[in-house]
């Protein structure tokens, strides 16, 4: 790989990434919308160390309505990370920015792929395609029957990466990612949420009784993920799970967190919300053989991380202080 396209380069995995293929001296292109799911200074903030990097170069454009050709020139992978995020919030009118970011987006960079043989395209698939799997842990091979109209796009898009492959051979590939989590994580998502009630000595509001499991998975692991299916030959049209490989249930994650926290956490038990699946774990063989992939990165360690970037820009004294005296 010498020169690689990621899009949606401004978000929490694309900043990680674009950072990583920086340093392992690639040449990266950005492109991102800034689409308002959340402040856009926040995501610029994401790429505060990639832009002063003299190997990167951001275009803050819709990929759906750039001209991807001039984008595309010159990299032979292409990290498709761009979409509107979140299975909660894809209901009711906001479902059309879904069907726009995630699959009209898509299908023209496939069709621009299409005209520039050789270009690796590996698309931000999510675990979100599955709904609630009859098998567990959930190998590739299972049906998919989303439970949410966010992983009905994703898997639209997925479906739109293996025709483009079936048909004019575009080199697609999917990482179908488990609840990716770490520093930066999205706003909206369950564990900065709580990192930040946990920071700021606030209530925890969970949706449900906490029963529900996620197969969260450390975001440097998903980074070294992308890499190597960015690079790995012979794989064209073929689904991935990417998954940490130790499902835990919130109420036992919650459990890590005070811990870390240092002092006991408000947990508000609500109802459940629509579109949320109970469980989700990975079989993570098919990545294991054919990516070398395996998730290196336990809860514990990656939650410690994910808290101590919350403080970090939060600096609340209690917990700030807990959590220096337990690293000694
Ligand atoms: C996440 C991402 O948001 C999706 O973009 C991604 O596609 C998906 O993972 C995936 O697996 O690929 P989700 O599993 O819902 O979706 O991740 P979280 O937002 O971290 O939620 C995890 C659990 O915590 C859910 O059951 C959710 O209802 C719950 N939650 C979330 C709460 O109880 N309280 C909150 O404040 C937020």
């Amino acid at each position: 790989m010498a020169r690689a396209l990621v899009t949606g380069c401004a978000g929490f995995i694309g900043s990680h990434l674009t950072e990583a293929l920086l340093a392992g001296g690639h040449d990266v292109v950005g492109v991102d919308c800034l689409n308002d799911n959340y402040p856009a200074a926040a995501k610029l903030a994401n790429l505060a160390q990639a832009r002063d990097h003299d190997a990167f170069e951001l275009v803050l454009a819709d990929v759906a309505a750039a001209s991807a050709r001039s984008l595309l020139d010159g990299c032979d992978v292409v990290f498709h990370l761009a979409a509107e995020p979140g299975v909660r919030s894809s209901w009711g009118g906001r479902f059309e920015r879904f069907l726009h970011h995630n699959v009209e987006a898509t299908q023209r960079l496939l069709e621009t792929v299409r005209a520039a043989p050789g270009t690796r395209v590996v698309y931000a698939s999510s675990s979100s395609v599955y709904g609630e799997s009859e098998r567990l842990p959930t190998p590739e091979s299972a049906p998919p029957r989303p439970l949410s109209p966010y992983g009905v796009t994703k898997l639209a898009a997925e479906q739109l990466c293996r025709v483009y492959h079936a048909n004019h051979g575009v080199d697609a590939v999917a990482l179908r990612f488990f609840t990716v989590y770490g520093p930066r994580q999205r706003p909206d998502m369950a564990f900065r949420r709580f990192c930040e009630s946990a920071a700021r000595g606030r209530a925890i509001e969970l949706y449900g009784d906490g029963s529900q499991s996620r197969d969260f998975t450390f975001v440097a692991d998903v980074v070294a993920a992308l890499r190597a299916a960015g690079e790995q030959p012979g794989i064209g049209g073929r689904a991935f799970n990417i998954g940490g490989g130790a499902p835990i249930s919130l109420n036992a994650a919650l459990e890590q967190l005070a811990a870390l926290a240092g002092r006991p956490l408000d947990v508000r038990r609500g109802d459940r919300e629509s579109g949320d699946v109970l469980h989700t774990a990975a079989d993570v063989t098919r990545a294991r053989r054919e990516l070398g992939f395996e998730p290196a990165t336990p809860l514990r360690e990656g939650l410690e991380a994910e808290l101590g970037w919350v403080l970090g820009r939060e600096r609340p004294a209690p917990v700030q202080r807990a959590v220096s005296a337990r690293r000694g």
